[in-house]
């Protein structure tokens, strides 16, 4: 396989993760590069389950490299936590397969504390962040007063600078109605964390750039979703970084002319976690997946919002990405439906839209225009190939994948490697 970008084509929670695991068959590398601890990927082999956050997918394949690219945020108590995790659940994490940039930013206490202190002052109108502090680092990073993780390779430099961040911090939680951090607290914590994180360290950017040279084949694991993009997504109602394909390069140093493929992941129907504009939400369609014990967060447990596929949302996903192909899951999720609806458009007054208004009132005022699809009513779980899905499933798909105008690559259904259909 090329080297391949894999994005969420909606608002995260795609199956990024089970579909990344399953590609990494034919990979030699994978590479996170945007993103922090707010990402959840739930990758099930064997029955086993892992949630990865930081950790790249591909550490479940032996033989595969991981890299965490500089454009990830780093909060490194959590992922010496994920790294002692996996190797509980007999995952070997070393030096052989986990490489992490220098160069990436540290999210640290207060970011966390800040996040949490943000939302609360914020009450009705707070972004419904997973509270992991990838707001605040963002932000010292664009503000150029972050620390990052080259950074911890100097114990005294790095207490230092964390002292003089924490004292800004704390004036700033004083303001929010929060509780000030302790300082020695934070730091012992925080280097004994770091005592794990080190040894991974490295340029990245060369080592990437060498592995391209030795034609090694890369997958750039995406986080969040494309309409989690603070660019490109429902903003205020995003995360922090660029979470669409361009962000795979910026967040890694592998140029643009090294990339051959980008594919996007997205449910046969549509989920949201935290706040924002959901034109397609149903509340039905969100008991009945709730229900089924469908539909709660990889990181904080939520349940998910829950709606009908929306082809505005992944027509606009197509093209800022540039998808080539689509991975569609959970599939199965439809199984037992009697119809499914599809929006195809928007009608905002007495005009017809085919592509999401930027403005989010505008976008409060657009109703959804739907189509209906007669459910298949049959149990796919164990279909292997395109043939052994029912007709009405692989209509709908068809359906599905014609109106966002990119070409199906796979069919997920269910959350196991070999529930997974390529075409
Ligand atoms: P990610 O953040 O995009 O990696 O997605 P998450 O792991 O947060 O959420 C996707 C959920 O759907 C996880 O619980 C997966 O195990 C599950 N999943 C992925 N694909 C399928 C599928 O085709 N069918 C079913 N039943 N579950 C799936
Ligand atoms: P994966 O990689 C779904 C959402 C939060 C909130 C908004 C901002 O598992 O798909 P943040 O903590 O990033 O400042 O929160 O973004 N969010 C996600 N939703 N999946 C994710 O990651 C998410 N990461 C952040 O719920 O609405
Ligand atoms: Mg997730």
């Amino acid at each position: 396989m090329a080297n391949t970008i894999l994005v969420g084509a909606q608002w995260g929670d795609e199956g990024k993760g089970k579909i990344i695991d399953f590609l990494t068959a034919k990979v030699d590398l994978v590479v996170r590069s945007q993103g922090g601890n707010n990402a959840g990927h739930t990758v099930i082999v064997d029955g086993t389950k892992y949630v990865l956050h930081l950790i790249p997918s591909g550490i479940l394949r032996r033989g595969t490299m991981c890299v965490i690219g500089n454009g990830v945020v780093i909060d490194a108590v959590s992922l010496a936590e994920e790294i002692e995790g996996l190797r509980k659940q007999g995952i070997r994490v070393t030096r052989e397969n986990l490489m992490i940039s220098d160069c990436a930013h540290l999210t640290l206490p207060h970011h966390r504390a800040l996040d949490r202190a943000k939302e609360t002052a914020k009450g009705k109108g707070k972004i419904g962040t997973t509270g992991r502090g990838i707001g605040p680092t963002y932000s010292d990073k664009a503000a150029r007063t972050g620390l990052r993780t080259g950074d911890l390779l100097q114990p005294v430099r790095f207490s230092e600078r964390l002292k003089a961040r924490l004292t800004e911090a704390n004036a700033q939680l004083k303001l929010l109605g929060a509780k000030p951090l302790d300082f020695r607290m934070c730091k012992d914590e925080y280097l004994a964390a770091a005592k794990i994180i080190t040894p991974f360290l490295g340029n990245t950017v060369v080592y990437l750039h060498n592995a391209v040279c030795a034609e090694k084949r890369m997958l750039f694991e995406g986080a969040q979703g494309t309409f989690l993009d603070i660019d490109h997504g429902t903003y205020p109602y995003v995360t922090s970084s660029n979470t669409t394909s361009g962000g795979a390069c910026t967040g890694s140093g592998v140029p643009p002319n090294r990339i051959d493929k980008v594919v996007g992941t997205m449910k046969a129907y549509t989920t949201r976690v935290g706040e924002g504009p959901f034109p397609t939400e149903n509340d039905g369609l969100g008991e009945f997946l709730h229900g089924l014990g469908r539909e709660f967060g990889a990181t904080t447990g939520r349940a998910r919002r829950c709606g009908w596929f929306d082809a505005v949302f992944t027509r606009y996903a197509a093209i800022v990405n540039g998808i080539d192909e689509l991975a569609v899951t959970n599939v199965d999720g439809l199984d037992t439906m009697e119809s499914i609806k599809v929006c195809t458009a928007y009608k905002l007054g007495s005009k017809t839209i085919d592509y999401p208004p930027t403005d989010l009132d505008a976008l409060a005022k657009c109703q959804p225009v739907y189509v209906e699809f007669p459910g298949w009513r049959k149990d796919t779980t164990a279909a292997k190939k395109w043939g052994d899905l029912p007709a009405k499933c692989r209509s709908y798909l068809q359906a599905i994948a014609k109106l966002t105008g990119a070409k199906l690559g796979i069919v997920s259904v269910g959350p196991g490697r070999e529930q997974t259909i390529v075409l």
